[in-house]
């Protein structure tokens, strides 16, 4: 399909990222769809990272996704969800390539900038959990 989701992340926004990811994602030619900041509870980063509830980290992850705010987006380009993937890098920025966005801004693999959908599935199931029909332009 040709739309993905993203968060910029707590640690990202913290450090006044946001202008600069925004930047790097518009000149690799997505185009925004939708977008809104704000601040996930830990029951929303919860619920929204369920999938990984199972995993060692998710504690981890919960608390740092609710430490502070967020931009989430809705992005369409064609082939979107493979080809943001490839501009954000691996989820561990010392093994991220080259002109990546988490080899730039990303400190860790824990904190580690952005956020970006694996599947077309996914892209739609977590734009929905953010923005209705009427916020998608
Ligand atoms: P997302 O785009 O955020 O989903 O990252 P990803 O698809 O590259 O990685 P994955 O879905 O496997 O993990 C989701 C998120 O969990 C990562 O982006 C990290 O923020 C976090 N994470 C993954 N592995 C670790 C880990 O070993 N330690 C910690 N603290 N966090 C991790
Ligand atoms: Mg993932």
């Amino acid at each position: 399909s040709n739309t993905t989701f993203t968060m910029i992340k707590p640690d990202a926004t913290g450090k006044s990222y946001t202008g600069a990811i925004l930047d790097r994602i518009v000149k690799a030619g997505f185009s925004i769809k939708a977008m809104k900041w704000t601040k996930l509870t830990k029951e929303q980063a919860g619920a929204f990272y369920a999938v990984h509830k199972e995993r060692p980290f998710y504690g981890e992850l919960v608390e740092f996704m609710s430490s502070g705010p967020i931009v989430a987006a809705i992005l369409e380009k064609e082939n979107a969800v493979a080809d943001f993937r490839k501009l954000i890098g691996a989820t561990n920025p010392a093994q991220a390539d080259e002109g990546t966005i988490r080899k730039e801004f990303a400190a860790s693999v824990g904190e580690n900038a952005v956020h970006g959908s694996d599947s077309d599935e996914n892209a739609a199931i977590e734009g929905n959990f953010f923005f209705s029909e009427l916020e998608r332009f």
